[in-house]
């Protein structure tokens, strides 16, 4: 069976490129998104975004819905991502925190005591109903392409919790996961938890893929990776297992931990832009799709180049079982869009010959 054309609005996004990839089955053509699609490189989300803030935005599932659909519009790309953000599970269940332009997720009292676990408490469906809502409206206005939910990872989470912001070196978190083992635990518990529990709310409500984000774990050597993330990478990731939707984790700077990362429980795992796709798929060992990745600073280069890069890119994908077409990191703010749909173009015009 091949999968239906997108173009036919009766398909079902069960049956997209992306979903097949990711479940390594046989695809027509390179399915390929970006992340960070929706977002300050978009003229049209700059407009929409006048006047709200950042995580009042979120909570608005109209907003939400019409940025989600921008980059979909614009670049023709095979998967909307669901606009939001990884801390906004945890302002749903009341840690007090804000997103400041230009800085990142900014966290009012820092967690670094026991007794601060108690502002954390656990997400049920009931903290985050604009979520199932904005989910519901995408997924009817999107017909055949697929909605990537997504949720941020427990380490990555606990960086901004317990540093306060966002962070260079990650000092606090380092001191408190190995001064105080059992604290790191029950905090990390706490995020898998609420973590697990966000993507479960957005598969329900209809997101045809997942995937978890920990985009500072690059931070880590293996061995603390080992005993103190990826237990609670698998328990979130675990919270939709039973449920009919593909699983991927990306983190940034993680060419060390891409074999331990392959064992959270993840079908499709993403590439950081500095690791080569062929030695990814090599320390990942059989039996996994991957997703990536253009380093998107070379969206700044001159067409030549990039379009070299892009096939090899694609060439290397097929040394995978699947392989979605993704960039290595997000898209830098002041990207030109044009060149992003150009990508979009030339990753299906390559890999469907
Ligand atoms: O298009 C998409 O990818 C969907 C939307 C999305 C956002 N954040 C919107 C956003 C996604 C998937 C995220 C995830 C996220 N948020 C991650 C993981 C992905 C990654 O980039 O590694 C992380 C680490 C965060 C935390 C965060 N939130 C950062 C670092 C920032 C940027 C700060 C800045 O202003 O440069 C944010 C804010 C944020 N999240 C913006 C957007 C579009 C920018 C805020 C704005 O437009 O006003």
């Amino acid at each position: 069976m091949t999968a239906a054309p997108a173009t036919d609005p009766t398909a079902d996004p069960a049956d997209s490129a992306l979903v097949r990839a990711a479940r390594r089955l046989p695809v027509e053509r390179t399915p390929v998104w970006f992340m960070r699609q929706a977002g300050r490189s978009l003229p049209e989300y700059r407009e929409v975004r006048q006047g709200v803030a950042m995580l009042d935005s979120c909570m608005r599932p109209d907003l939400v819905a019409e940025i989600t659909m921008q980059p979909v519009r614009r670049h023709g790309v095979d998967a909307a991502i669901f606009f939001s953000d990884i801390v906004v599970p945890l302002k749903a269940v009341g840690v007090d925190l804000d997103i400041v332009p230009g800085v990142g997720p900014v966290v009012a009292e820092p967690v670094r005591r026991w007794a601060d676990l108690d502002r954390i408490p656990e997400l049920t469906p009931e903290h985050v109903p604009y979520i199932t809502e904005a989910v519901r409206l995408l997924v009817a206005e999107l017909g055949p392409t697929p909605l990537i939910g997504f949720a941020g990872a427990p380490f990555t989470l606990a960086s901004y919790l317990v540093e306060g912001g966002p962070s260079k070196n990650h000092e606090h978190t380092k001191a408190l996961m190995h001064g105080d083992p059992a604290l790191w635990e029950a905090l990390c518990g706490r995020l898998a938890q609420i973590s697990g529990a966000f993507l479960r709310v957005q598969a329900l409500a209809g997101a045809s893929v997942v995937q978890l984000f920990d985009s500072w774990v690059g931070a880590l050597q293996r061995s603390d990776y080992s005993r103190f993330v990826l237990p609670h990478s698998r328990t979130a990731l675990a919270a939709v297992a039973d449920l009919d939707v593909p699983r991927i984790h990306f983190g940034v700077g993680t060419g060390e931990l891409l074999a331990l990362m392959g064992s959270a429980g993840a079908d499709v795992v993403g590439v950081d832009y500095r690791v080569e796709l062929t030695d990814a798929v090599e320390r990942l060992g059989p039996g996994f799709a991957v997703q990536g990745n253009l380093d998107p600073a070379l969206l700044f280069a001159p067409w030549e180049p990039l379009a070299a890069r892009v096939e090899e890119i694609v060439r290397a994908g097929r040394s995978a079982p699947g392989h979605i077409f993704n960039l290595g990191h997000g898209v830098l703010p002041s990207t030109d869009p044009d060149v992003l749909t150009r990508v979009v173009e030339h990753v299906h015009a390559i890999s469907s010959q």
